[in-house]
This record gives C-alpha cells, sequence and structure tokens, in this order.
C-alpha cells in the first residue's frame, strides 16, 4: 500500500538551482492520498478539544480547511503581509536572504482558545515560528504544529521544539 510520501513529487531545481522541491501538490490531487495526509495529520489529537484550526499560506489554507471541516471546528489564516482587510497583528521572520511578514486578524482567536496550526511542510521552521508568536500575542493555547513533510536538516522541528511546541509530522 502507498504511504503519504509515497504521493510527493520531487521536483529538481525549483525555485532555483541545487534546490529539491517537494511537491505535495500530486498528494493533493489523489483522492486517496489527500484523505491519508488529512486522517494521518489528525490522529494525535483524536479526542482533544480543539477550538480553531489556524494555516499558514498558502497550502496550508488546503489542508487546515479539510481538517477544520473534518473536526466540525472554524478556520482561521495566516496570511503573508498586506492581504487580511480588517485589523491585523503582524510578525515579521528571516528568510535565507532577508526578512518577510505574516500577519493574522487581531479578533480571529480569543485568549484561551485550543488551537491546532498546520502547514504542508516543515523547513528551517520561520514560516510557522512567527504564526506561533502571532498566536501567542492572542492568548491562543496551542495543542500543536502538524505538517505533512519535514526536512530535517533545516532544522525547524528544533526550532519549534525549543519554543515549547507539541509537533507532529508524517514524513521526512
Ligand atoms: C513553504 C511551505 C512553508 C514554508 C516552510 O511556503 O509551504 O509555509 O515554505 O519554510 P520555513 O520552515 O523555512 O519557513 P512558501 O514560503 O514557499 O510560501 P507559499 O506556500 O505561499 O508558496
Ligand atoms: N519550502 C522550503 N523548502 C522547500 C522544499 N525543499 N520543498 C518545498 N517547499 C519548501
Amino acid at each position: 500500500m502507498k504511504t503519504v510520501k509515497d504521493y510527493i513529487r520531487t521536483i529538481v531545481d525549483f525555485p532555483h538551482e541545487g534546490i529539491l522541491f517537494r511537491d505535495v501538490t500530486t498528494l493533493f490531487a489523489d483522492p486517496r492520498g489527500m484523505r491519508m495526509a488529512i486522517d494521518q495529520m489528525l490522529h494525535p489529537y483524536a479526542g482533544q478539544p480543539i477550538d480553531k484550526v489556524v494555516g499558514l499560506e498558502a497550502r496550508g489554507f488546503i489542508i487546515g480547511g479539510a481538517i477544520a471541516h473534518q473536526l466540525g471546528t472554524g478556520f482561521v489564516p495566516v496570511r503573508k503581509k498586506g492581504k487580511l482587510p480588517g485589523e491585523t497583528l503582524s510578525q515579521a521572520y528571516t528568510l535565507e536572504y532577508g526578512e518577510a511578514v505574516v500577519e493574522m486578524h487581531t479578533d480571529a482567536i480569543q485568549p484561551g482558545e485550543r488551537v491546532l496550526l498546520v502547514d504542508d511542510l516543515l523547513a528551517t521552521g520561520g514560516t510557522a515560528g512567527a504564526g506561533i508568536k502571532l498566536l501567542e500575542r492572542v492568548g491562543a493555547d496551542i495543542i500543536g504544529c502538524a505538517f505533512i513533510v519535514d526536512l530535517p536538516e533545516l532544522g525547524g522541528r528544533k526550532v519549534l521544539e525549543d519554543m515549547g511546541m507539541d509537533v507532529h509530522v508524517l514524513c521526512e
């Protein structure tokens, strides 16, 4: 039987020479692959109360929407700067070259709400780390951070664990 990893395609030299891009669109496009990924992401949290699923732009929206539907919770997007229409909180983070900023609506999560943070892939942990900081600033109770893929050589898992997070990944 195929595993989640078997559905993920690798594109060589995208978006830059020397990068092996782990492309989850082939996983999402397959009905068995998509269901397997969502079910496995949810598995550790079975029976735990969750108020909201938070997804990181862009592929975290696809996963987060499916997980929120399955759990019967709300969904909250963390977006790249300048995309959200209401009052936002901003958080800068470091990229390989330079900085980027993510934002979340100020009123999207109430203090004490139990949230699950999701994205497709964990690399350096910069993006997820910024999402965690936004959630901490609004007083969310982050019950876990779940990803389809971890790239262990980039150290993101340790970054999030050092922030006190419980990290769940489906494959490396
Ligand atoms: C990718 C991926 C994660 C992030 C992981 O998104 O979907 O969000 O990189 O990298 P990091 O752990 O080093 O922060 P990308 O920045 O390519 O944005 P996109 O999903 O909007 O294309
Ligand atoms: N984001 C950062 N590094 C990546 C990679 N190698 N594949 C897919 N997304 C990424």
